[in-house]
This record gives structure tokens, C-alpha cells and sequence, in this order.
């Protein structure tokens, strides 16, 4: 399995909080330009990267319910969408601030039908993947569980979302997708279920 190295996240930027929550809507339309690696990292640590430690737990930059973490976050990666990833499936190493090439072919196609041909993922470049291990959580949580697994997953969107205003990228959450062809598409884990798909590309010219 082919291990890729990130480049370190930012910690600052010139976007504001509040400039990019104001700013911010679900952009449907993208560039036909690959996507950096630096916004590949800067995204993917958005999303559930190490932040810093607290009482001896390491944290996220998403919440966590009892700090369980049930989440799994992969980039499918579209022909032409990268100059320096292959096309193919990655999962975030979140720990070691790597990519890790679960698969080697390009499903591009395979996550446009998972998703109803919806024309905002056939258009991407890239899209995160938001994935979740609901037993890690439900063991802790039997009654709220789930509840707490979707709720961590709008964080972990909303995060990315937010990069992408101040960044400059288009994106656009999307929900409407069929589960099992999104899990057979990625040949994700049994125990993983796929709840978010992020699309992300560069604005197209005006
Ligand atoms: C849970 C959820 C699922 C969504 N699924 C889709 C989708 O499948 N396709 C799509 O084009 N937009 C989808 N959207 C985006 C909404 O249509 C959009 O957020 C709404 O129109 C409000 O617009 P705004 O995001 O620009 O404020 C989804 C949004 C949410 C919160």
C-alpha cells in the first residue's frame, strides 16, 4: 500500500472565521484544475487532523462524543484531479498526517452513479469522504450514539466547508447518494458507513 506524506497544515490564514461563515454557500460548479496538495492537507486536517493534547488526550479539529472518534475520512481522488495523487481511493492516516492508497484504480465514475449522477461529484476533482465506525461510539453511548456519530459528521463537514471559503475552493455537502454503492465503490470495511460526500474544486472563471 503506497504511503503519501502531507505537507503541515497552516495554522493562520488571511479569511477570517467570520468572513468565511459569511461568505460561505454550497458551490456546485468547478474549475477543471487539479487540486493542490496543500489544500488536500490543509482540507483533510479540517477535517479530523491532530490539533494538540489535552490532559493526555489527543485531540481533533472536530469534536468528538467522549472523545470516541468514530469517524474515518478517505479522498477519492478523480482523473486529472491531482498533479501529485494518483487517481484512486485514499484514506487519512489522521495520526501521522498521511494519505494511504487503499485503492488503485480510479472509481470516479462508481461515486457518480453511488451518488445519483448528481453533476456536482462527476464535476470534482476530489471529494472527501466521511465515513463513520457507529460502534465506537454506541458502545459508549447506547442511547445517543448515532445521534452523536451525525452530529460529529456535520462538524467535520462544516469544518471543510469553511476552508474552502477561506481557501477560495468551491464546495458542497451532499447527502442524496445510495449507501451500499457508495461502500462498494470505495470497497470500504463492513464497518464503516459512508455519511458525507464533500466535493471540492477550484472556482471556474467567471
Ligand atoms: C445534510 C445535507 C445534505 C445535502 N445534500 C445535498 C445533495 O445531495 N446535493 C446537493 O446538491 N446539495 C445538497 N445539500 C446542500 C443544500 O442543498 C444547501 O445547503 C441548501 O440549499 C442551502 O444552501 P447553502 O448551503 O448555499 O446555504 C445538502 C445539505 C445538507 C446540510
Amino acid at each position: 500500500m503506497t504511503s503519501i506524506e502531507l505537507p503541515d497544515p497552516e495554522s493562520d490564514g488571511s479569511t477570517s472565521v467570520e468572513q468565511a461563515i459569511a461568505i460561505r454557500e454550497s458551490r456546485r460548479s468547478f474549475a477543471r484544475t487539479p487540486i493542490d496538495i496543500d489544500d488536500v492537507a490543509q482540507l483533510l486536517w479540517a477535517a479530523q487532523g491532530r490539533t494538540h493534547v489535552r490532559d493526555g488526550v489527543e485531540l481533533r479539529a472536530a469534536p468528538s462524543a467522549g472523545t470516541t472518534y468514530p469517524l474515518t475520512i478517505f479522498l477519492e481522488v478523480a482523473p486529472n484531479g491531482s498533479e501529485e495523487l494518483e487517481p484512486g481511493v485514499y484514506r487519512y492516516e489522521q495520526q501521522r498526517h498521511a494519505l494511504e492508497r487503499d485503492l488503485e484504480t480510479a472509481v470516479h465514475d462508481d461515486l457518480t452513479a453511488a451518488s445519483l449522477d448528481q453533476a456536482v461529484i462527476a464535476d470534482a476533482p476530489m471529494t472527501i469522504v466521511v465515513t463513520a465506525d457507529y460502534d465506537r461510539t454506541q458502545r459508549q453511548y447506547p442511547d445517543h450514539g448515532e445521534r452523536y456519530v451525525h452530529m460529529e459528521a456535520g462538524h467535520v463537514a462544516e469544518n471543510v466547508h469553511l476552508v474552502c471559503e477561506a481557501r477560495g475552493l468551491n464546495t458542497c455537502p451532499v447527502g442524496a447518494f445510495t449507501d451500499t454503492a457508495v461502500a462498494t465503490a470505495l470497497s470500504l470495511p463492513a464497518r464503516l458507513e459512508a455519511l458525507y460526500l464533500l466535493p471540492v474544486g477550484h472556482r471556474p472563471a467567471q
